[in-house]
């Protein structure tokens, strides 16, 4: 297909996308820009300036403490009852407070003291930085002796079933995996790993942040145990917005946070000297929560129940094929790799490509006064451009000049007057 067949093709998939009108939902001032990096931070919603003005100035300014029993204290599990409609929970299995970090280390230190009679943590070496983090400090922490086993990728992609089933074993206590991996989009079966880690009798806990608003996700259905996952990528909850966790309702019983703060307790309003857990899984609040960054979930998740999360995957999945589709053709003779599964059915809802200049030509693609558009992905070490699919408000034009741009980046050297010298977001 040439340049043009490329553009006319993206414009008539636009034309058929039922999706089409969410877009006009988003801010965006700069024609120019193609934002295509999502799956980092998602774009501003419209509804949310208008509602985030109004609990500052309603809530906030003229309902100040008041606004706690009128609304706020139960943020927690209203909104996490909303969140549990996108990931196939229960209304009482997610509550939505501090990061998903804390989360994490929450969740594991109370799933390894139900299994004290085994000391194997399993995860992968495709995971995020801060999941395995927290487990190492974790075991550093408890100085029980628990060790951390990470599955081998040899593609760099995707982890074998072979892979798995030799290290998901008896000795597992738990086992830490993404769903969607941040840097691949390899995505696993989430219903099969979490059967293999039952019928070891482990734990299993998924990180959401790169599937929740973009992939259909049956945590129920699958029976997994435990879920943690961000609000500021694909919901479009903004920079910092409060993460959620999920407990199984029947597990919620046993477990008990490490972190024993005020809004966790049964009676928060006694002060009383001892701590007593409240019932369920509000026991795992620990603070304040952010009730600022709650409001703007809250306006972002109106816009996913109109939109429908089965939608979003099938747009989504047709925009990430047509860029491989294209990448193949056009970009593989220019020394671009794929990074991602070719399979849809394993893939979140970014592609990553890989190249030896990734990194520079990231730089050449945001550059506002270079070449006709400003194009924002990201990059991720140590060679993968990663291009986030948002359905809401990417269009297969948004694809269609992504591939253009990239070929013409890398066919005519352009990148070459970049500085390789990284910021600290990159
Ligand atoms: C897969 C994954 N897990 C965890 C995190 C960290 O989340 P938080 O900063 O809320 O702790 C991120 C952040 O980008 C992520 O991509």
């Amino acid at each position: 297909m040439d340049s043009i067949s490329i553009i006319r093709t993206a414009k008539e998939y636009d034309e058929n996308d039922p999706l089409r009108r969410f877009a006009g939902y988003f801010v965006k001032e700069d024609p120019r820009l193609v934002y295509l990096d999502g799956n980092s931070l998602g774009m501003l919603p419209k509804p949310t300036v208008s509602h985030l003005s109004e609990v500052i100035e309603k809530k906030w300014g003229e309902g100040l403490i008041r606004s706690y029993n009128s609304d706020w204290w139960n943020k927690p599990s209203d909104i996490g009852s909303r969140i549990a409609r996108l990931i196939g929970a229960r209304p009482d299995e997610v509550i939505v407070c501090d990061s998903v970090s804390v989360n994490m280390f929450k969740i594991i230190v109370a799933a390894l003291r139900l299994k004290s009679d085994k000391s194997l943590i399993v995860s992968d070496e495709l995971n995020f930085g801060t999941d395995l983090y927290i487990i190492q400090g974790i075991i550093d922490l408890l100085g029980k002796g628990h060790t951390l086993k990470l599955m081998r990728s040899d593609d760099k992609i995707t982890v074998s079933d072979s892979e798995t089933e030799q290290n998901i074993t008896d000795e597992t206590a738990l086992v830490s995996l993404s769903y969607v991996s941040f840097r691949s989009a390899f995505m696993y079966d989430m219903k099969k790993l979490t059967d293999l880690a039952h019928s070891k009798s482990a734990f299993i806990l998924w990180d959401l942040c790169h599937a929740v608003g973009a992939v259909p996700i049956d945590l129920n259905g699958a029976g997994a145990d435990f879920a943690v996952g961000c609000t500021y990528k694909y919901l479009n909850g903004g920079p910092g917005s409060t993460a959620f966790m999920y407990i199984r309702k029947d597990l919620q019983e046993k477990m008990f946070s490490p972190v024993w703060g005020w809004w966790a307790d049964a009676e928060p309003f006694k002060f009383n000297t001892g701590f007593s857990p409240a019932q369920g899984i509000k026991k795992f609040l620990a603070g304040s929560v952010p009730v600022l960054s709650g409001s703007t979930i809250e306006s972002s998740l109106d816009i996913f129940e109109e939109a429908g999360i089965d939608n979003l995957r099938r747009k989504s999945v047709a925009m990430s094929t047509f860029f491989i589709d294209l990448t193949r053709e056009h970009l593989a003779p220019l020394g671009f790799t794929l990074g991602s599964p070719e399979n849809p059915e394993i893939r979140g809802s970014h592609v990553s490509l890989r190249h030896p200049e990734a990194f520079r030509i990231c730089q050449v693609l945001s550059d506002e006064k270079e070449g006709d558009w400003t194009i924002i992905p990201d990059f991720r070490s140590p060679d993968n451009i990663r291009v986030g699919f948002a359905p809401l408000y990417n269009s297969f034009h948004d694809v269609a000049i992504m591939i253009k741009e990239l070929a013409r980046i890398s066919g005519d050297g352009v990148y070459l007057r970049y500085s390789d010298e990284r910021s600290v977001v990159t």
